[in-house]
């Protein structure tokens, strides 16, 4: 697909498919009016009949004539009183829609001048092509590559997307919506790909192929061995019972100065957990798949990095390791000593996420970060308390928390803070070691947390729990490619400073 920025005036934008938004109540557009015009008033009979509502994400597509376009398609956007960036978002999903399997070969979309109510930061023009471009990034995606059936050829090859100009900022926002769309792509790639693919090595594979991709990322890839001589035996402990051999993956972006201290991102890479010998419940585990959806988030991450390019330096991390039952495998009450020098009793061989970004966290200290967020598919505690709409953050960092929050809300990617305090510490005191892995029912989310925070002590860190946003269950069962949008805006915004 071709994507474009225009600034052409819409009586010459010449086009299959002229997209515009009506609003339920109040004034339209300016490209909106235009576009009457030209059609002789006809948008204004179809609202004044009620076949155009102007209702959220209702569509309607009329064929023209005598027009410079084959097709017009009007989006509705609400009332222009209560329009948040969701709502807005929900009428380009509805467009995306319409046009991924429509006739139309080529479309141009005027939608960038519809108003949002909010911050700057969000309702922008700028933010508005940022979230037009990865819309449609997002909503084209398709992931055909296990089965027999070719993908569904588009008739639609390109999209034109007009602007009130095509300056540099304007341009940068669309740019980066679209790099935000593609590196969410890479990310459900990954999380989608089968667990008998998608092993410790093949996730290896994807960090070297997108090293040789951009020469802008440096990869290095740890075996056991060499994390067995680092001392990593927490991390070894959930990869010893399956025939995968665990990897750490390195990937490192450097955009900013050579003395500019590295924002480093870990994430869970556990490419299938049956829970070990602590074995889960059959029903639905084939989800377990999604478990290195923090480590697909990181790829997806540093993908949309390596493309936009900005003047900051990334390290990314991914502890990637399977979980499985066997002769070899950790038994629950097993002691090991982690690479921090701390002892662990496994109570529970399924709270394996926390044992391998234990030794990451230890192991990334090497690179000074200037903070550390790590992301994980860590409990189902967490969809608990929040379902699948917020990621939930914990932090030792309250300006960090608040920096990740903000990122969310921009973006739409939201995430809810949880507290991290001393009072929950003790769930995790053990009879035989310095810690056990397990701190119990009660607030499991944030026990998880207190875990990894014994391991992050030298730096700025933050802990993501996207265990219910990484990916949707049932009928839409799929990777969403969560939380890349926080993360990016989250890196893009401190690239300036
Ligand atoms: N990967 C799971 C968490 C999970 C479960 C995410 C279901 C999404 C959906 C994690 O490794 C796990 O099994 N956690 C346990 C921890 C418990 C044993 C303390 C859990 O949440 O039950
Ligand atoms: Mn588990
Ligand atoms: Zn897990």
């Amino acid at each position: 697909m071709n994507f474009t920025l225009s600034s052409k005036a819409i009586s010459s934008a010449k086009t299959d498919c002229l997209v515009v938004a009506v609003p339920e109540k109040g004034e339209w557009p300016a490209s909106t009016t235009q576009a009457d015009e030209v059609m002789g008033g006809q948008l204004k009979a179809l609202h004044k009949n009620g076949d155009i509502t102007g209702k959220t994400a209702s569509t309607l597509l009329i064929p023209t004539a005598d027009t410079p376009w084959n097709r017009v398609l009007v989006v509705g956007t609400g009332p222009n009183t209560g329009r948040k960036p969701a709502d807005y978002r929900k009428a380009l999903i509805a467009m995306a829609g319409v046009l991924k399997d429509g006739a139309a070969k080529n479309a141009v979309i005027a939608l960038a001048d519809t108003p949002l109510i909010g911050e700057a930061a969000t309702t922008s023009e700028g933010a508005k092509l940022n979230l037009i471009g990865r819309t449609l990034e997002e909503q084209f995606y398709t992931f055909f590559d296990f089965k027999s059936e070719k993908p569904p050829k588009r008739k639609l090859t390109k999209v034109t997307v007009l602007a009130s100009g095509a300056g540099k900022a304007l341009k940068d926002a669309f740019n980066l919506g679209l790099a935000t769309g593609r590196g969410m792509n890479f990310t459900r790639d990954l999380g989608n790909t089968p667990a008998n693919v998608c092993h410790p090595s093949w996730l290896a594979d994807r960090a070297k192929e997108l090293a040789k991709d951009n020469e802008v990322i440096k990869t290095e890839i740890l075996d056991e061995k060499q994390m067995q001589k680092l001392g990593m035996n927490s991390l070894l402990s959930v990869s010893a019972g399956s025939a995968q051999p665990a990897r750490l993956i390195v990937m490192e972006y450097r955009g900013g100065k050579a003395k500019d201290k590295p924002y480093v991102l870990v994430g869970k890479g556990i490419t299938f957990d049956t829970g070990g010998i602590s074995l889960k419940p059959g029903e639905g585990m084939d989800e377990m798949k999604y478990d290195m959806g923090g480590a697909a988030a990181v790829f997806g991450t540093m993908k949309t990095i390596a493309e936009t390019r900005p003047k900051i330096n990334v390290v990314a991390v991914v502890a990637a390791a399977e979980n499985m039952p066997s002769g070899t495998a950790t038994r629950p009450g097993d002691i090991v000593t982690s690479m921090s020098g701390q002892t662990i009793e496994i109570l529970n061989t399924d709270a394996e996420g926390r044992l391998v970004l234990c030794d990451a966290l230890t192991y990334v200290k090497k690179y000074d970060p200037e903070v550390v967020v790590d992301m994980a598919t860590l409990t189902g505690a967490c969809i608990i308390a929040l379902g699948s709409h917020a990621t939930g953050l914990l932090a030792n960092n309250d300006a960090l928390a608040d920096d990740l929050l903000a990122a969310g809300e921009r973006s739409g990617d939201r995430a809810w803070r949880l507290p991290l305090w001393d009072e929950y510490q003790s769930q995790l005191d053990s009879n035989f070691a310095d810690m056990q892995n397990i701190g119990g029912r009660p607030a499991g989310t944030i026990t998880a947390g207190c875990f990894l925070s014994r391991f992050a002590r030298d730096y700025r860190w933050a802990h993501l729990d996207i265990a219910g946003t990484a990916w949707l269950s049932g009928k839409a069962k799929g990777s969403t490619g969560r939380p890349v949008p926080l993360l990016v805006d989250y890196l893009m915004s401190n690239a300036g400073k």
